[in-house]
């Protein structure tokens, strides 16, 4: 495997740094008569007096000996419907600002006209990062729009969203969770944002979060609906689970290098404190830890459709409308998957495929008792 660092191999380095989110840019710049362009997500701003950003830039690439030679290149920061950019500018093209509208900025160089802001910068030191060269440039001009960035989070692009909406998303959620609203019933986007005291855009958010949750529904000629939730859905999805991890086990207990089991370990240790005494300490928190832990678990196997099939099996929706509609539930959930952790640091596949199997039957009992005491729906 590749090794960045005594402790640190390439793999676990790209998954870590991924959780740094960013903007993205596009940087553009001339030299002679050519245009140069491409998408760029390490580029930051240095200080603010005088105002200087940096930009990190592969060496191996053509605008980098673009921007030494030109000695100044533009920062375009993309908004959030720009992915189509970011995906144009990220591959090697002779025609890259193929269908983009284009100005020439105060510097003379192409400005990506749609883009959420600009900055024109002076190359004022060009620093040797090793693969990359690092251009610290001085801000000539500096224009913002309107609107919201596009963003890059562990290899993907997303939105960004301000925190007062997550509150309101959540506090939707939990009327959704406790039953305020039944299955089936439809929810008005001026009730909601009513019952919930904000403006309707924060309760459209909101909406549009439960669906992708899979808790409501849109229905064309009704609106949102509460989607109904029952014992198939929640059986499917976890022996879909059991089946991947089963999988998972074959090809890589005995395999996974010592980081790769010290990270399985740390994302076990830290969803185990967000359960204790079998009361979750926070269910979101939880959520979140317990998918980073399976998710890792089943990227030791290193291959990407088992990944992606994980990725696509609604989990986090199966546990949030079940285990998320009471702050009860039970130990066993960490103990079972505490013995998973061990079995693969013991490499004992045998030991590994029991404690899947025990979870998974664990997971389908507690959602029946859930909604047993719900009258079978949510
Ligand atoms: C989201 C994203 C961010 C990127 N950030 C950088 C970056 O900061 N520095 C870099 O050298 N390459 C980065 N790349 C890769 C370049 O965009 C890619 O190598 C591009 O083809 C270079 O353009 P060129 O070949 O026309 O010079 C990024 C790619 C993507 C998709």
């Amino acid at each position: 495997m590749e090794q960045v660092s005594e402790g640190v191999d390439a793999l676990l380095f790209r998954h870590v740094v991924g959780h740094l989110a960013s903007g993205v840019t596009v940087l553009t710049t001339a030299h002679g008569h050519q245009r140069f362009g491409m998408t760029a997500s390490s580029v930051t701003s240095l200080s603010v007096n005088p105002p200087t950003m940096l930009a990190c830039v592969n060496n191996a690439v053509p605008t980098a000996a673009a921007v030494a030679r030109a000695g100044k290149y533009v920062v375009n920061v993309l908004g959030e419907d720009q992915g189509r950019l970011a995906h144009q500018f990220a591959m090697p093209d002779d025609d890259k600002f193929r269908d983009v509208r284009v100005h020439t900025g105060k510097l003379g160089l192409p400005v990506l006209s749609d883009a959420l802001a600009h900055l024109e910068c002076e190359v004022t030191e060009q620093v040797d990062g090793g693969t990359h060269s690092v251009f610290i440039g001085r801000v000539r001009s500096a224009v913002a729009g309107q609107g919201q960035p596009l963003t890059y989070f562990r290899g993907d692009f997303g939105r960004f969203e301000f925190a007062r909406d997550d509150r309101v998303y959540k506090k939707a959620r939990h009327q959704v969770l406790s039953r305020v609203y039944l299955a089936n019933e439809v929810i008005l986007l001026e009730d909601l944002a009513g019952e919930l005291g904000v403006d309707q855009s924060s309760a459209f958010y909101a909406l549009t979060r439960l669906a992708a949750d899979g808790l409501v529904s849109r229905d064309p000629d009704r609106g949102y609906v509460v989607a109904q939730f029952d014992v198939a859905t929640s059986d499917a999805t976890f022996d879909a689970r059991l089946a991947i991890e089963l999988g998972v086990i074959e090809l890589s207990v005995g395999q996974a290098s010592p980081a790769e089991l010290a990270e399985l370990r740390a994302r076990f240790e830290r969803m185990a404190v967000l359960l204790v005494g079998d009361r979750f300490v926070d269910f979101d928190d939880y959520l979140d830890a317990n998918y980073a832990f399976h998710e890792w678990l089943v990227g030791l196997a290193h291959n990407p459709l088992l990944t992606a099939t994980f990725g696509g099996l609604s989990i986090k929706s199966v546990m949030t409308r079940s285990f998320g509609s009471t702050p009860m539930t039970s130990q066993k959930f960490i103990d079972v998957q505490r013995e998973l952790t061990e079995a693969f640091e013991r490499a004992d596949r045998r030991a590994a495929r029991e404690s899947a199997r025990a979870y998974c039957t664990l997971a389908k009992q507690r959602v029946r008792e859930i909604l047993a005491h719900t009258g079978g729906r949510l």
